[in-house]
């Protein structure tokens, strides 16, 4: 079960290019996205004559044909033409789903549509905004989005799951970063001190930000100081105090199956802080790091597959994820509270 009225990243907008189409799974549905003209749609990807995916079909204009037996569907969902048959059924069509391209992604409603709300889709930054020099990925996984966004959550894996590629040291696994519940996500808040790593390098203070919103997207500034800013902001938010490098990220995690998830990811340098080449290195170690989650949770997930009666014991460091988990456990009762009686008001009406 999954909260369906929320925004799920589909793909990166330069992904979908003009005139063709491009297949993704959301919430165990399937769904083609493509162009009509200026106006993207995400539907269906499922054709009314015999169940063959839209999205190996080909872009007419601001229509789209299934290639198996060459039927048109519109950018509404509505079959415009069958060849060979002048009488076009008004129950042929597909389901669309609301779709609003925005930070370099193509988010889909996944619920009631006429609950989607743009206001909804959480913060994220993309290519569009000028202050930060972009990369960016995407990596599909064998788990379980929860597992992912517990990931997420806590970041104390860092000292352990990245201790060779991160190399934050210790002590972010050793004090627990401030923990703020918000409307529809988790803030997190903390500075790590100056320290020195594994190697011996000399890590530089910094303060890290990041929310966490639903339904599963991640929104992060780190900044790093001179010594002696943590001290002189009494450990809380540095305020305008001059950072010496800021870096931003943004990520999706995307349910597609009970087991499978894609999770897309970017990482930024502020362009008064950094160049190109930043960049580059930043993303060469997300990329590092990114694998070294996926290796981890793919081997968690697999222990819980064979797990009976999978039980976890939460820490201090889980007060963040429980947070989140009870809030998407509270959206699904209520959703799924909504779905028996919008039926017996359709029956009643019926
Ligand atoms: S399956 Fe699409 S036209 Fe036949
Ligand atoms: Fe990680």
């Amino acid at each position: 079960v999954y909260v369906k009225n929320a925004w799920y990243v589909a793909a990166w907008t330069q992904d979908l290019e003009a005139a063709k189409p491009l297949a993704m799974t959301i919430l165990e549905e399937p769904i083609v996205l493509w162009r009509a003209g200026d106006r993207v749609v995400a539907m269906e990807d499922r054709c009314v004559h015999r169940l063959a995916p839209l999205s190996r079909g080909r872009c007419e204009g601001a229509t789209l044909r299934c290639m198996y037996h060459g039927m048109v569907f519109d950018a509404d969902g509505k079959v415009v033409e069958i060849p060979g048959q002048a009488l076009i059924p008004a129950e042929a069509k597909v389901r669309t789903y609301p779709v609003v391209e925005k930070h370099s992604w193509i988010w889909v409603w996944m619920g009631d549509p006429a609950r989607a709300d743009q206001a909804l889709i959480p913060p994220a930054v993309g290519y569009d905004d000028p202050d930060w020099i972009l990369g960016h990925g995407q990596l599909d996984y064998k788990a379980e989005a929860r597992l992912i966004n517990d990931n997420l959550l806590d970041f104390s894996h860092f000292a352990f799951v990245h201790e060779q590629s991160l190399n934050t040291g210790r002590a972010i696994a050793d004090t627990p970063p401030t923990t703020i519940a918000e409307a529809r996500g988790v803030r997190f808040q903390r500075w790590n001190l100056a320290s020195r790593n594994a190697i011996g390098d000399i890590i530089p203070e910094s303060w890290m930000e990041y929310e966490y919103n639903l339904p599963g997207i991640l929104l992060s500034l780190t900044g790093t100081y001179a010594p002696g800013a943590a001290e002189a902001a009494n450990h809380a938010h540095p305020g305008d105090a001059p950072a010496l490098f800021r870096q931003v990220s943004s990520q999706a995690v995307t349910p597609m199956g009970p087991k499978t998830s894609r999770y897309f990811f970017s990482i930024g340098v502020h362009r008064m802080s950094g160049d190109e080449s930043a960049r580059d290195a930043m993303v060469a170690l997300i990329d590092k790091a990114f694998i070294e989650d996926r290796e981890m949770i793919e081997a968690q997930q697999r222990i819980i597959d064979v797990t009976p009666n999978p039980k976890i014991m939460p820490t201090a460091h889980d007060r963040g994820t429980t947070i989140f988990n009870q809030m998407i456990a509270k959206l699904i009762r209520q959703e799924t509270a909504a779905a028996p009686s919008e039926l017996s008001t359709a029956r009643a009406r019926a």
